[in-house]
């Protein structure tokens, strides 16, 4: 019987939007995993404030009447109360990859500026170590410098992103996660990387089967 992914995205946003209560700030993930998420917290009526971190993610939550707040503002909205998204990659140790859709740069701002940050997925996310592609974004300036740089990446057929840059991924050997983000994070160039250290993840909701796994990092 081949297992129904779709089924546990939206059981993890589920257990995800159960999570919630009326007066929270809410950082609202990008893809398919968080728009079940999306769906399953408009269905609750809560009285929330929620940042988008991608424009289909602020349409799909404007069309369900959440609430959105821009977060590009210097006086208000400096910390949020949970964020939730979902997650290409998940191991066990608590590293996750993101950036598949290409909005990682702005997931992984407000994921940090999130007192929790719940990460939702299906149970074909889970790996037993992290591995390429890790998605990049790259500065448009300077572009050809930064690949000769980084040596083993490549630009992905993708627009700019909302932030005019350049989507790439990183195709050589992942085996020390802490180090290769680190490398990443010191190279010119680099607007973000998908990495999301342990730190990050309050916890990770794993949909498997009918039910939802819990793995809380560290
Ligand atoms: C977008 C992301 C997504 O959360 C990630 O790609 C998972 O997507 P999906 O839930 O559609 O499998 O990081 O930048």
């Amino acid at each position: 019987m081949s297992t129904d992914f779709e089924l546990e995205k939206r059981l993890a946003a589920e257990a995800a939007a159960a999570l919630l209560a009326d007066g929270m700030t809410v950082g609202l993930g990008t893809g398919s995993t968080a728009g079940y998420f999306l769906a399953a917290l408009a269905a609750r009526e809560l009285e929330l404030v929620c940042v988008a971190t991608s424009p289909a993610t602020e349409a799909e939550a404007r069309k369900l009447g959440l609430r959105l707040e821009p977060f590009d503002s210097t006086d208000k909205l400096a910390r949020l109360d949970i964020a939730v998204d979902g997650a290409d990659q998940v191991a066990g140790d608590g590293w996750i990859v993101k950036g598949g859709g290409g909005a990682h740069t702005r997931e992984k701002i407000v994921a940090a500026a999130a007192e929790r940050f719940v990460v939702i997925v299906s149970s074909d996310k889970v790996v037993d170590e992290i591995g390429p592609p890790i998605p990049l974004e790259l500065h448009a300036f300077g572009l050809a410098a930064t690949l000769e740089r980084l040596g083993d990446a490549r630009i992905r057929s993708a627009p700019a992103t909302p932030d005019e840059g350049v989507l790439a991924d990183w195709l050589g050997p992942v085996d020390d996660p802490a180090e290769l983000a680190g490398r990443l994070d010191t190279t010119p160039g680099v607007v973000e990387h998908g990495l999301f250290a342990p730190e990050l993840v309050s916890e990770i909701l794993v949909g498997r089967g009918d039910e939802v796994e819990r793995i809380e990092p560290g």
